[in-house]
């Protein structure tokens, strides 16, 4: 696992940055960094009411609690208490009236964690109760709505739907799922001289926590200092809502003078911050008598709690990916964006894409039922190709595609057909336990679709010694982004991965970044690094070529060597010479993506750079007795353009497979009747541990290098392969069925859990 000194650039299998200080304890979190003396601890009190008016907010029993230093209230608030994300719709802290059980309504500040954790719970609350709507078609019926509900069409689908040989009509109720990041919300915030604060905070988009923080306090943004090192985990859960921590945090040490540390524990945290979004979809879709689809019509109800936050552009993405990975030509969709007295769902690993995708795959799996055909040979008769048949609803022609190819590779991998016979086999013969197959093909569209957060900037400095220290926007969250960096910018300068050190996260070096999100971390700063390299190699080459009288376009850098014919010098001694000769050492640089042109109104145009493409088979065994499932195998061909890094991206499909497995089997999130989330732990709230991943688990690459200018031909590779554990959820689907003996299509909900397969099977006998 030692770097080895030079050679090790892009697209090695390089070890995490972090890997050895990960697996021996010694990689600092925000809650790992040394505290200052005086360091305070905060808690949030939150709302025990789903819905009402602030009647009484009693803290007095809480003021003269052990410990307790100060609370805070919205009153207490000097800059805004009004926040959010794409809609300035969230107080910080309630002020009159409540939203969901769980809303932050004040702020405890005390000499110890605990202390501040008692005390938060002896508040005297009085909630006046007001209508609460938890359901999302409720919502509907009422038009509470967190953003406009939006329509999608293309050609006429009503028309087409009319003329329909063979029909699939249905609708699924699809699961939250909690982010159940290992390391919780936190944020330390440090107290500097004269209105200034610096702010530890794990969070994906530092810049946001600057300029929230900053109109918290009613401070010019360049007083706040925002700094990640690294987080414990984030999938989207600290891209908005851990400035709620950030903000509150920076109050009570801007007030108090002195460090405070706002962490959750676990319940809080499931209580507060919102989760991946719900879904129930309504579909219509019909093929012509040789499987080929003629129309889709679907209606996405989209349950997004009690505020904005990033739902409108979940549920775009949604709608985006309502036709997976296939040719309609006739499209409806339309979208609803309830707003419920719940946690604000948010941006969760997939962003509404995993969501879309099911609507189309269950209605896939049903319309095969019906043709009675191998769903594999729907899916293949309507795969996207070239040309006209790569069109998407919204217009845009995929232009690399290479989905056919890839089903194609898959398909004999794996030996589908064999083991299709082999299921029915195993079906005949076995009594209560019964297998299920399914092979399915996902496309994902990479980058922001609210075009213009599609940039980034990045910081390179050159010491005398030649090492070279990096920064950029992103953040580095577990997926491997600073080891990409790294080897981007080590390629260009011709060193060791290990000569490059990518530091913290910080506001005050590159300004104005966006989240590290849409899986464009690398795409998006692995870009502007590479820019700001090539910048510092253009100036050093010059300087050699000055010594050496040649050109500085034959002034190669490699092996931690810069030569010109029979000449070298070593980087480190370049850099000392450049300094001498009065050459800048540091540059920054910056990326925009180009060609992505999408017309919001119309739902038209190319939201999106390019296409990932991914196609997965998993193997399921189901007991009809109990519900209790295991996954035989499962097989993945993943498409990651020219891989910077395969073993980073192989952790990447593999833990984002799981994941989505996770929360399309297991994860279940329950809410009392009254608005309070009952699931707020591990003990009730189940995610996958190790011993839930496939035992026969192949995961392979497509090769396939993007055909857009990305860097060094990569592709993205965070968020994609979570689409790919729908197949999980058919492979069960269709074991279901098989107890049926395909007599009918299951009513199967998401997550499919014991309970979930049990009441299926009902519903085929
Ligand atoms: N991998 C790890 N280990 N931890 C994470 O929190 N987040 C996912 C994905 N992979 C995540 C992860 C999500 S939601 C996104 S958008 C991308 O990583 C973000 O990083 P990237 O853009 O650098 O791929
Ligand atoms: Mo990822 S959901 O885009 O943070």
């Amino acid at each position: 696992m030692n770097a080895p000194a030079v050679g090790a650039g892009v697209g090695a299998l390089r070890a995490h940055e972090s890997a050895r200080l990960h697996v021996s304890g010694r990689a600092p979190y925000t809650d790992d960094l040394p505290e200052t003396e005086h360091t305070a601890h905060a808690a949030i009190g939150f709302s025990p009411a789903a819905s009402g008016r602030i009647a009484k907010l009693d803290l007095s029993a809480v003021l003269t609690c052990p410990g307790v230093l100060r609370v805070f209230t919205a009153r207490d608030i000097p800059g805004s208490n009004l926040h959010g994300i794409m809609t300035r719709d969230e107080p910080l802290l309630a002020g009159e009236t409540v939203a969901y059980w769980g809303q932050p309504l004040f702020l405890v500040v005390a000499r110890s964690h605990d202390a501040a954790r008692r005390a938060a719970r002896m508040a005297n609350i009085e909630i006046a109760p007001l209508p609460a709507i938890f359901s999302a078609s409720a919502a509907r019926e009422q038009g509470l709505e967190v953003a406009p509900a939006r329509t999608a069409r293309s050609g006429d689908a009503e028309a087409a739907l009319a003329l329909v040989q063979v029909m699939s009509e249905g609708h699924i109720d699809i699961g939250g799922q909690e982010h159940f990041y290992l390391e919780g919300q936190i944020a330390y915030a440090c107290p500097l001289e004269d209105e200034r604060v610096l702010v530890h905070c794990a969070t994906q988009h530092p810049s946001e926590v600057q300029q929230i923080v900053a109109r918290t306090l009613g401070w010019p943004m360049s007083r706040v200092n925002v700094q990640c090192r690294r987080m414990g985990g984030a999938f989207g859960g600290k891209e908005s809502q851990c400035y709620v921590f950030a903000a509150l945090a920076a109050l009570a040490a801007a007030s108090l003078g002195r460090p405070v540390k706002l962490r959750p524990d676990r319940d809080d945290d499931f209580m507060i911050t919102g989760k991946r979004h719900e879904f129930h979809i309504g579909w219509r879709v019909a093929a012509d008598r040789d499987g080929f689809l003629t129309a889709a019509s679907f209606d996405h109800l989209v349950r997004c709690g009690w505020s904005a936050d990033y739902s409108a552009a979940v549920a775009d993405r949604a709608v985006f990916h309502a036709t997976n990975a296939y040719f309609v030509p006739h499209f409806h969709c339309t979208s609803f964006r309830a707003r419920t007295n719940t946690q604000s769902a948010t941006a969760f690993r997939g962003f509404g894409g995993p969501q879309g995708v099911l609507g189309m795959e269950v209605a896939m799996q049903d319309l095969a039922l019906r043709l009675a055909v191998d769903p594999l040979d729907l899916r293949k008769r309507n795969l996207l190709t070239h040309g006209e048949r790569a069109r998407l609803h919204y217009g845009f022609v995929l232009e690399d595609n290479v989905l056919p190819e890839m089903v194609e590779r898959l398909e004999a991998s794996c030996d589908y057909r064999v083991r299709r016979l082999a299921v029915a086999d195993f079906n005949r013969r076995h009594r209560w336990i019964r297998r299920g197959l399914a092979l399915m093909p996902a496309v994902f569209g990479v980058g922001f679709g609210a075009t213009f957060l599609n940039q980034a900037g990045a910081l390179i400095q050159i010491y005398v010694d030649g090492t070279v220290s990096v920064n950029h926007g992103g953040t580095e969250m577990g997926q491997g982004l600073n080891t990409k960096i790294a080897q981007i910018v080590a390629h260009e300068l011709g060193l060791g991965t290990a000569d490059v050190f990518v530091t913290a996260t910080d506001t005050a070096k590159v300004p104005n970044t966006v989240s590290t999100a849409a899986s464009s971390g690398a795409d998006l700063n692995g870009m502007a690094a590479c820019n700001a390299a090539r910048e510092l190699r253009r100036r050093l080459a010059e300087v050699a070529a000055a010594r050496w009288h040649c050109m500085p376009s034959n002034v190669p850098f490699s092996n931690g060597f810069v030569r010109s014919g029979d000449k070298a010098v070593t980087f480190a001694d370049l850099c000392t010479h450049a300094f001498t000769m009065q050459v800048s050492l540091s540059a920054t640089d910056y990326y925009r993506v180009p060609k992505v042109e999408y017309d919001y109104d119309a739902f038209k145009g190319r939201p999106f750079y390019y296409y990932t493409y991914g196609v997965a088979c998993s193997e399921v065994s189901i007991d009809t007795l109990t519900g209790e499932l295991k996954i035989e195998r499962v097989d993945i061909l993943q498409d990651a353009g020219r891989s910077l890094n395969p073993a980073l991206d192989r952790g990447q499909v593999e833990g984002g497979f799981i994941q989505g497995m996770g929360w399309l089997t297991s994860e279940e999130l329950v809410w009392r009747d009254d608005g309070y989330l009952l699931t707020h732990a591990p003990q009730t709230y189940k995610i996958p541990t190790s011993r839930d991943i496939p035992e026969d688990f192949r995961v392979s690459f497509f090769e396939n290098e993007n055909a857009e200018d990305t860097v060094h031909r990569s592709k993205a590779i965070g968020e994609p392969p979570l689409q790919l554990a729908v197949s999980v959820w058919l492979a069960i689907w269709d074991a279901v069925a098989a107890a049926g003996g395909y007599a009918k299509a299951p009513a199967l909900r998401a997550p499919a859990t014991p309970e979930a397969i049990l009441n299926a099977l009902d519903s085929v006998r």
